[in-house]
């Protein structure tokens, strides 16, 4: 499919979106945890995928992502390769159920090129930047992207602490994507939960990815609808 013929990501979704990250889920109870966070609202889910080479932690392959599909055939499920030479591994993660694959640019010396795989792969396309990676590094990038993911913790763990400059590089990134006339969606990953979330989405982010907040909740779907309620807030707040 190409870009032309399928429908842009903000047509098929209200944003803000919350999107709960299986990395902190519990695997024995992954269905049951996952039908949770839809009851609460979600209807976008975050796969993070580490290689213990890109980050120095590893967390699941391909394996995992097919279960997520299986427990919610519906759910759009947002792939987040935080792996070296992702560009070998889009067909794979296509075939697993992914959605959307995000790639990192600085794990890519032909991110383009990757880009372009995970489109004729059936799936839309993501970048995402470290915090210490400038946006200028992926700005010939943003034709061609669906999603930035602006990462707000250093890849590789769950439960660290939000880094607010991320949300400078989400204040200018809503300004070049008026500028030049896109429509890609912007996500923050890492650190959100009830007491910030309402900031991430005032600046302008379409998704809120959240791990530990959701998953570690004694009530997982209550939790959620709490979560998108703060982001619909931050969004009515909107400068
Ligand atoms: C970090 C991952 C994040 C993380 C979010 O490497 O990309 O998606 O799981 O988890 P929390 O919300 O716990 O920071
Ligand atoms: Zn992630």
């Amino acid at each position: 499919m190409t870009q032309e013929n399928r429908a842009s990501l903000t047509s098929l979704f209200d944003f803000p979106a919350i999107a709960p990250s299986i990395l902190a889920a519990d695997f024995t109870r992954l269905e049951q945890q996952l039908l949770a966070c839809t009851e609460g609202g979600a209807r976008w889910i975050h796969c993070d995928v580490m290689d213990g080479h890109f980050v120095p932690n590893i967390s699941f392959g391909p394996l995992i992502i097919e279960a997520a599909r299986r427990a919610l055939p519906d759910a759009f499920l947002d792939t987040h390769l935080m792996i070296s030479r992702p560009g070998d591994y889009i067909e794979t993660f296509a075939k697993a159920g992914s959605n959307l694959i995000t790639i990192h640019a600085e794990a890519d010396i032909h991110a383009h090129r990757t880009l372009s795989a995970i489109r004729k792969a059936g799936c839309y396309t993501g970048i995402a930047i470290n915090p210490g990676t400038s946006l200028s590094s992926i700005e010939e990038l943003l034709p061609e992207t669906d999603l930035v993911c602006i990462m707000s913790v250093n890849p590789g763990f769950g439960g660290q602490s939000f880094i607010p400059s991320a949300l400078q590089k989400v204040e200018r990134l809503v300004t070049w994507r008026r500028e030049m006339g896109l429509n890609f969606l912007i996500e923050i990953d890492g650190g959100a939960g009830l007491s910030n979330t309402e900031s991430i989405t005032q600046t302008g982010t379409d998704i809120v990815v959240a791990g530990s907040s959701i998953f570690k909740a004694d009530d997982i779907r209550s939790q959620t609808d709490a979560l998108f309620r703060k982001a619909l807030v931050g969004a009515s707040n909107r400068g």
